[in-house]
């Protein structure tokens, strides 16, 4: 069925529901497509309340993917909604480019009240690699250096300069030249760090707090002493804070937990309040000035959209709920809870190697169990496909206990959840009480594979078709 282009939004989602995958097949993304028909993901999702997805049949599902951590408010928070529909309604001057706006200088002053005050001016960007992209521009034109650092295993975007800086070779295969001079260090190696910067040729080290690529948590000194030797050596010290930022990780910032002053902050994701891209960068005042240095360059960096009012809207109102609704202090005591449920299932299932967390930045990391018959059990599952073992926590947790989460990267076992902040404490042990259920079942391997490749192999004939 085709739609006319004068079709409203409210006609579409009325007359096509249910061709989603079908136009994704065809015009978007078929090896998505075939990943959530052999996963059997393949729901058509009709709404979205807070913590949870809701598809065609109306069933609600735990969505622990947080479509990527965007949904920190949950989504449809009708306070984003009402911001939204206000800008809207006031008709405002929105990009005047040759003039300056309102609820962006806002965003600005409020983002940096609650950032360190190494921090004093903001750079708008529409999302977090573009924010990354900013801060490798600034970094090199406000040191006149070259290099660039970054950790193994990170991850700051998919766009040329940040996939530079992406320590996966899975995300960087195919993609080269990437851009010269950017260089991995170990996470955690202060050594390492210390070397490379002794050249003097490094504009800056740019880290996640804590890695979302499986969720690596920095060990305690390793931020702070990261910070002070790129201070040293005059290396602008970048934390990218895409993901952990807005509330995540039981602070406003992550990078309160080692008070930390760095150079460049980078957030989005969250900001949108899961409506609006957004990306901003928060720079030092010298480094700022270095690079605006003059009415000559001051659109030297910027983008068309950066900046603009329903963006600024959509994160000035998700600071607003954040605050009243004190989302922050409750992705601590929830992320806590999840913690205490799950860290004991270390001692209670072979196949569970560790669990870690801060706040709502929360995995579960599966490894081969020592017993010899499990053991081979566990090897051959991970010959068919690294990683694998993983989809026989997901795929029941989904179809069995409709809850959504996902592996933290590729070829990993370890399973990841960003929940919304606002999370009910009983969805968290219901969360944590399937997840034992799940394990559990994996552990005694033989059926639960059976039923996972029975599954798996219906779904794949299916896809065929
Ligand atoms: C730490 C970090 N930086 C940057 C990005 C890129 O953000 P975006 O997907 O909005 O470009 C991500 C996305 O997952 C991220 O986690």
């Amino acid at each position: 069925m085709s739609v006319e282009p004068s079709a409203s939004v409210a006609e579409i989602l009325a007359s096509r529901s249910g061709e989603e995958m079908s136009l994704n097949d065809r015009y978007l993304n078929p090896q998505m497509g075939r990943i959530l028909r052999t996963l059997g993901f393949d729901k058509v999702w009709v709404g979205g309340e807070g913590a949870h997805l809701i598809d065609a049949a109306g069933e609600r599902y735990l969505d622990l993917f947080g479509g990527y951590g965007v949904f920190a408010l949950g989504r449809n928070h009708p306070e984003v909604i009402a911001a939204l529909q206000e800008v809207m309604a006031a008709r405002t001057g929105n990009l005047p480019q040759l003039g300056v706006t309102l609820l962006s200088g806002v965003l600005a002053e409020q983002l940096l009240a609650r950032a360190p005050q190494s921090v004093a001016a903001m750079v708008p960007a529409n999302s977090g690699t573009e924010a990354v992209e900013a801060a490798i521009k600034i970094a090199r034109a406000a040191t006149g250096r070259p290099r660039v650092l970054y950790a193994e295993h990170a991850f700051h975007g998919l766009t040329l300069g940040s996939l530079s800086i992406n320590g996966n070779a899975e995300f960087r295969d195919g993609f080269g030249p990437l851009l010269a001079g950017c260089d991995p260090v170990g996470f955690g190696d202060e050594e390492a760090l210390a070397r490379e910067l002794a050249g003097g040729e490094v504009a800056a080290f740019v880290v996640e707090p804590v890695q979302g690529k499986g969720v690596n948590l920095p060990s305690p000194g390793y931020l702070p002493r990261a910070q002070q030797l790129c201070n040293e050596a005059g290396t602008l010290f970048v934390c990218d804070e895409v993901q952990t930022g807005i509330g995540r990780t039981g602070r406003f910032l992550a990078l309160e937990h080692w008070q930390l002053q760095p150079d460049l902050i980078c957030v989005a994701k969250a900001l949108s309040g899961g409506f609006v891209p957004i990306g901003a960068v928060l720079v030092s005042r010298a480094a700022f000035e270095k690079v605006f240095d003059g009415m000559e360059r001051a659109v030297r960096h910027g983008s068309t959209f950066g900046g603009n009012d329903l963006a600024a809207a959509a994160a000035l109102a998700t600071l607003r709920v954040l605050e009243r609704e004190q989302l922050v202090a409750r992705a601590e005591r929830m992320g806590a809870l999840l913690l205490e449920l799950t860290a004991p299932l270390v001692e209670r299932y072979e196949v569970v190697s560790e669990v870690r967390g801060i706040g709502l930045m929360w995995a579960i990391e599966l490894g081969a169990p020592s017993g010899s018959a499990a053991r081979r059990l566990w090897e051959t599952v991970e010959r068919r496909q690294p990683g694998l073992f993983s989809q026989l926590i997901t795929v029941p947790l989904f179809h069995e206990h409709r809850i959504l989460c996902q592996v933290a990267g590729h070829r990993m076992n370890v399973i990841k959840a960003l929940p919304a902040l606002m999370i009910e404490e009983s969805e968290i042990r219901r969360f944590a009480a399937a997840l034992e259920q799940t394990i559990a079942a994996a552990e005694r391997y033989p059926r639960a594979l059976a039923r996972f490749g029975l599954r798996t192999g219906i779904r794949a004939a299916a896809a065929r078709r």
